[in-house]
């Protein structure tokens, strides 16, 4: 039976019972509740699945569920309203880091885990190259959830963060940026920024358009630059700056490459290194990196 007939059948017991509340559209003048007035625009929207969703909903809520269920009924219900998107494997050890959870549910927006694991990776990849030595400069900081891996990752040697931002948000886009982003995204304030990093004391901040301030640290070698700007612009200037500043061995992280939100950020990473002897790893996270030779 179709949820429609059944809430059919349904309104008519109620409306016999007098224990009607709401109308349902496309049922005429029967009353039904709002519960299954949803079941029944589900079916609508999806007729030979709705039971189907309806069921692993269900499973997935039930409490003697075990982990692994809710993850089948997750990636069920994700496969089901966004196929393109593929869940990734079950267990994932990242997800059982409850300091690393911790940590970045205090400085990013509520509900927002977007960049964890990007965030994550960047944390990695500091600790490859410890050995180095030399600071770690940013482009693009926000509010410092990135930079405040920095910091950690260098609070015992004497090296330094850089950290290099407008606070005023993006500059307006150029038209190979696209449509998505615009002038005065991610604004917010370098107070927002030095709170975050209370605990530091080994970082710098250069308020400003990039690349104006960059020239306070050009004698200065880098075993990482994390460029986080999203567009082409400001991508390229800190590439030319940076790239000839790194270490040997030394990492350039871009953060936006792999997104197709921020093609002028990839265009300038491709012009940069197309000449250049590394290449670009790019990693399902949508970072990618270039190890400098
Ligand atoms: C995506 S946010 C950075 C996020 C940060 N790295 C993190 O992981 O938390 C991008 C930042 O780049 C800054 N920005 C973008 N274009 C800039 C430019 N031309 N000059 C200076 N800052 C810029 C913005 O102000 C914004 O704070």
């Amino acid at each position: 039976m179709t949820f429609k007939r059944m809430i059919g059948r349904i309104s008519r017991t109620m409306q016999r019972t007098g224990s009607a509340t709401h109308p349902c559209p496309g049922l005429g003048a029967e009353p039904i509740p709002d519960l299954l007035r949803l079941a029944c625009e589900i079916e609508a929207l999806a007729p030979n699945f709705a039971v189907q969703i309806l069921g692993t909903l269900k499973r997935g809520l039930e409490p003697d569920a075990s982990e692994f269920d809710h993850y089948l009924a997750a990636e069920a219900l994700c496969t089901a309203v966004y196929p393109k998107y593929k869940f990734s494997e079950y267990a994932r050890l990242l997800l059982e880091d409850d300091e690393f959870l911790a940590y970045y549910a205090r400085i990013m927006d509520p509900g927002n885990w977007h960049s964890l694991d990007r965030k994550y990776t960047l944390r990695e990849l500091l600790k490859l190259l410890a050995h180095l030595g030399g600071d770690v400069a940013e482009c693009g900081v926000y509010k410092g959830a990135s930079a405040y891996l920095m910091c950690r990752a260098l609070e015992s040697s004497p090296a330094l963060v850089h950290l290099f931002d407008s606070f005023e948000g993006l500059a307006e886009p150029l038209p190979i940026d696209g449509p998505y982003w615009q002038r005065g995204a991610l604004t917010t304030s370098e107070d927002v920024l030095h709170d975050t990093l209370r605990e530091f004391a080994n970082y710098r901040v250069y308020k400003g358009w990039i690349p104006e301030r960059f020239a306070e640290v050009a004698d200065r070698s880098f075993r990482l630059v994390h460029i986080d700007v999203d567009l082409y612009e400001p991508t390229l200037a800190s590439l030319t700056f940076f790239y000839p500043r790194l270490l040997a061995g030394g990492i350039a992280l871009l953060d936006d490459y792999g997104f197709k939100t921020c093609p002028g950020a990839k265009w300038a990473a491709d012009e940069f290194f197309a000449a250049k002897p590394e290449r670009i790893a790019m990693l399902p996270t949508g970072q990618a990196f270039v190890i400098k030779r």
